[in-house]
């Protein structure tokens, strides 16, 4: 069941270490200490659910690539045709002449969605493969 009340608790830490948190604080433009403390430990729940195989997660997977490459958009369009449904949508950019940014939102298992992204990313031809994912469920 889902709680969002705020609780307190209080953490201890050495002065050095607490001086680079509070830069740190400041530099990525938080408001407050706290804020920071719930995007790291985010951040920290979001890594051990990419190692649960089963965990439901939603996310992106973006394609930076040259689309004269020989066959790369004929097998780019295979495979998204075979886990396509783990595909809820795909955006195709033509950034310029020949190279193209393709942004594609997948949903699903984390261990099938972390496959298809490493098919697409590891084609030749494929200049830049990022995988972004956030849970479904709100941690
Ligand atoms: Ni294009």
């Amino acid at each position: 069941m889902e709680d969002s009340m705020l609780k307190r608790f209080s953490v201890s830490m050495e002065g050095t270490l607490l001086t680079k948190f509070d830069e740190l604080v400041a530099k990525r433009g938080y408001t407050n200490r706290s804020e920071a403390v719930r995007d790291l430990v985010r951040e920290a729940i979001l890594e051990e659910i990419w190692e649960a195989d089963e965990q439901l997660i939603a996310g992106t997977v973006m394609l930076f690539y040259n689309h004269h490459q020989r066959n790369l958009l004929e097998e780019m369009t295979t495979i998204q045709h075979e886990w396509h449904d783990l595909i809820m949508a795909t955006t195709h950019f033509h950034l310029n002449h020949d190279n193209c940014l393709e942004l594609i939102v997948v949903q699903g298992k984390v261990d099938e969605v972390r496959a298809l992204s490493d098919r697409l990313t590891s084609l030749k031809g494929v200049d830049y493969g990022k995988f972004t994912i956030a849970p479904v469920e709100k941690i």
